[in-house]
C-alpha cells in the first residue's frame, strides 16, 4: 500500500491562509485516499524548537492535531496520527543522512539562508532541519508529500539522498515523486493561496505584524468580518479577477470561493459585471465570519484526551514501521 505523508510545524497559531491553503486541501486529500493508502500526519515538534522555545509547545502539539479533525479529517484505519519525538527513529536516521550529504547542499537550501541571515549565532538545528525532515519522509516510504511550496527544495533534496544511498548501499529507500508529481497528486493549482489583506502583494502569512493583514483561526468571527471590510482594493471599479492589476479583489474571490468550497470561476462569474466593492467584502466577510464559527465550534467539542490516544495508537504503528527501516538503514551500512 502506498502511503501519504505530511505535517505542520506547531509553533503557532494559524492563519486564514495556512487552513484554506494548507491544512484544508491536506484533510480533503487524505479523506479521498485513506481507504486505498495510509496517510501518516505527523506533528513535527522536534522541528519545532528550532525556533524560540517556549511553554506553549505541548499545548500547540495538541491543538495542531485538533485542526486537522475540526478540519473534517475522518481517522480511518489507515490514517496515522504521531508525534515526531515519539518516533527516536527520526533523529537517528537524521545522524547516518546527516554523514551522506555535504556542507554544500544543505547550505544552499533557501530556508536556511534566510532563517540565518548567514549569522553565526543561528543554531545548527536550522541548518539540519531539511535531513531530519528527509528522514521523517524515507521511514515511511512515503511516495507522495502533500506540503506547500516554501518545502519543495527539501523534497529535492530529500529524493537525492534516497537516490544516493540506495546507490551506496542497495535499494532501502523508496524515492519520493519529484515536486512536479506532487504538485499534480495535490491537485492545487497555481496561485490559489490567500493573500495579505492589507499588501495583496504578498502571501497572508503568521509573521507578518500588522493584525489586519492576516486572520488568525481563533480571531472571533466578527474581527474577521472587520478584517475583511478593510481589507485593501483599487480603485478600478470593476469587480475582476486579475491577480496583476487588482490583487486585492481577486484575494477576496479566492478567498470567497474557498471558504464556500465553491469552485473559483463560479464565483468569478457570480460578480462579473458588478462594481461594488462594499458589497463583494460584506459576502466574503460574512462567508469568512460562518466558516470561522463553524470551525471554532467543532473545535471546542474535540478533547486533549482523544488527541493523546490518537497518539498512542498512531506511535505504536509508527515505531513498528519506522523501526523496521531503521534496521534495515543500521544493517546496510554496517552498523548491525
Ligand atoms: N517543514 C514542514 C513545515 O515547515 C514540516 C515538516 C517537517 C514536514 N517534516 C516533514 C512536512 C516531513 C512534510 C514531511 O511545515
Amino acid at each position: 500500500m502506498k502511503t501519504i505523508l505530511t505535517g505542520i510545524r506547531a509553533n503557532s497559531e494559524l492563519t486564514l491562509g495556512n487552513y484554506l491553503g494548507a491544512l484544508l486541501p491536506m484533510v480533503r486529500l487524505a479523506n479521498k485516499y485513506s481507504d486505498e493508502m495510509n496517510v501518516n500526519i505527523f506533528v513535527p515538534d522536534l522541528h519545532s524548537i528550532i525556533a524560540d522555545i517556549d511553554g506553549d509547545l505541548q499545548k500547540n502539539i495538541v491543538r495542531t492535531i485538533k485542526y486537522y479533525l475540526a478540519a473534517g479529517l475522518k481517522v480511518t484505519p489507515n490514517v496515522h496520527i504521531y508525534r515526531q519525538s515519539y518516533v527516536p527513529a527520526h533523529s537517528e536516521l537524521c545522524w547516518i543522512l546527516n554523514c551522506i550529504t555535504t556542507m554544500g547542499e544543505a547550505s544552499r537550501m533557501t530556508q536556511y539562508k534566510e532563517k540565518s541571515e548567514g549569522r553565526d549565532s543561528c543554531n545548527v538545528g536550522i541548518f539540519d532541519y531539511p535531513i531530519l525532515m528527509a528522514s521523517d519522509i524515507l521511514l515511511y516510504s512515503a511516495e507522495y508529500v502533500p506540503i506547500g511550496e516554501d518545502q519543495f527544495q527539501h523534497i529535492e533534496l530529500t529524493r537525492n539522498l534516497a537516490m544516493r544511498f540506495n546507490n551506496r548501499f542497495g535499494e532501502i529507500f523508496t524515492v519520493p515523486v519529484k515536486t512536479a508529481e506532487q504538485v499534480k497528486f495535490m491537485g492545487i493549482s497555481d496561485g490559489i493561496r490567500i493573500r495579505d489583506l492589507l499588501n495583496p502583494e504578498k502571501k497572508m502569512s503568521k509573521s507578518t505584524l500588522a493584525e489586519n493583514s492576516k486572520i488568525m483561526l481563533d480571531d472571533s468571527p466578527e474581527l474577521a468580518t472587520k478584517k475583511i471590510m478593510s481589507a485593501t482594493t483599487d480603485s478600478l471599479g470593476k469587480i475582476k479577477f486579475d491577480m496583476f492589476n487588482q490583487p486585492g479583489i481577486s484575494n477576496l474571490l479566492v478567498t470567497d470561493a474557498l471558504v464556500t468550497d465553491t469552485p473559483l470561476q463560479d464565483v468569478i462569474a457570480t460578480w462579473a459585471g458588478e462594481t461594488r466593492y462594499g458589497e463583494l467584502k460584506k459576502k466574503v466577510g460574512m462567508d469568512v465570519a460562518e466558516m470561522l464559527r463553524e470551525f471554532q465550534s467543532k473545535l471546542t467539542g474535540i478533547s486533549d484526551d482523544e488527541i493523546y490516544a490518537l497518539f498512542d495508537l498512531g506511535e505504536k504503528y509508527a515505531n513498528e514501521v519506522a523501526g523496521a527501516k531503521l534496521r534495515e538503514v543500521q544493517k546496510s551500512v554496517g552498523l548491525r
